[in-house]
């Protein structure tokens, strides 16, 4: 199976980082896995005139069999077009992009199925290797106009299925190398921030080291920067998961402040996935305690997306800036297409 993500009414996230840059803000990259993440995303998304990245992992891509997606990145644009329309509103721009791409192999296999973005991450990797096989990826997407992210520095906690005990920071003296030797489109980088609920432990104050973000900006201004493991941890939701039966213990996130600074930045695109886990988890906790009748799984899941659609418009409007971005960017993608087929 042979699919161009354009044929699917995807973007690739050029425009989307242009954009971000010029504006100060960041595009939300939300990770999802099944039908309603993906339909709160995207009528979030629209409603605040966003554009957005929605993202998959590895292990989302085999949960949710990589035949379905494309079928859902196709569904996730036909069903905006025609919400916007419903609506009255200007349609957005949606990238779908691989998040944690741990091979080449698997970069090739979602480019060849409708990804107009891809992340390898060879973070783990000595910086030769790591740099060799992003530059791999890069040559091989290029040809496809889709863009690639690399990862420089390690994330504490769990990541791609490896886990660090501790930050290994970016180090920004490796930066102005990588992305020229490489060619990717965008950064990923280790300042603090860590995947899943436990992002500080009991007593430590969350902070990033956005010294570090500055002198990578400084090394390479304007260069589209990511910053992974941004969830917060909303504190409502893991006690409304507590209450009824959950366990979650000493759970922390980043605080929306300091990723509304970091969006100011040259950071570009925030991922969010643990935020929604939890949301979710919490709806369907509190409906299975005080509804225990109900088994019809639209009664739980329904109100689950709904807390999700919340969830998301928030990010956008309050943390990421992204809310209103969406009509310049569409302008440069369609003028950028002209530019091109002349
Ligand atoms: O970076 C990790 C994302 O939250 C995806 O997690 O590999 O469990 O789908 P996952
Ligand atoms: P969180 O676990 O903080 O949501 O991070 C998600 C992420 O970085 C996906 O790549
Ligand atoms: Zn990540």
């Amino acid at each position: 199976m042979n699919v161009h993500y354009t044929s699917l009414g995807l973007v690739n996230t050029r425009m989307m980082f242009a954009g971000a840059i010029r504006g100060g803000f960041a595009v939300p990259a939300y990770n999802f896995n099944n039908m309603e993440q993906l339909q709160a995303i995207i009528l979030a998304c629209l409603e605040t005139q966003s554009p957005v990245i929605i993202q998959v992992s590895k292990g989302a891509r085999d949960y949710a069999d990589r035949t379905l997606l494309l079928h859902m990145g196709r569904g996730a644009v036909e069903m905006m077009k025609r919400e916007a329309a419903e609506k009255g509103a200007g349609e957005i721009p949606i990238a779908l992009h691989l998040d944690h791409g741990d091979s080449y192999d698997l970069c090739v296999s979602c480019i060849e199925s409708g990804f107009s973005s891809v992340m390898i991450d060879g973070s783990h990797l000595p910086y030769e290797e790591n740099a060799t096989l992003t530059r791999k990826v890069a040559d091989f997407a290029h040809l496809h106009d889709v863009t690639v992210e690399g990862e420089l520095g390690i994330l504490a906690g769990v990541e791609d299925e490896v886990s660090a005990a501790a930050h290994t920071y970016t180090r920004p003296e490796e930066v102005e190398d990588f992305v020229s030797r490489t060619g990717v489109d965008s950064l990923a980088i280790s300042i603090g921030t860590s995947h899943g609920a436990y992002k500080f432990k009991a007593g430590q104050t969350p902070a990033l080291r956005l010294d570090i973000l500055h002198e990578i900006e400084r090394r390479i201004p304007g260069f589209p920067i990511v910053l992974h493991g941004s969830s917060s941890i909303p504190r409502e939701a893991v006690d409304t998961i507590n209450r009824y039966g959950g366990r979650l213990k000493d759970s922390a996130g980043i605080p929306e402040e300091q990723l509304r600074e970091a969006a100011r930045s040259a950071v570009c695109k925030i991922n969010i996935d643990s935020d929604g886990r939890l949301i979710m988890t919490a709806k369907i906790r509190e409906i299975f305690a005080l509804k225990p009748e109900e088994f019809d799984p639209r009664k739980y899941l329904g109100p689950a997306r709904e807390a999700l659609f919340f969830l998301y418009r928030s990010k956008n409007l309050k943390v990421l800036g992204s809310a209103g971005q969406a009509p310049e960017i569409m302008g440069a993608i369609k003028d950028d297409a002209l530019v091109n087929c002349r």
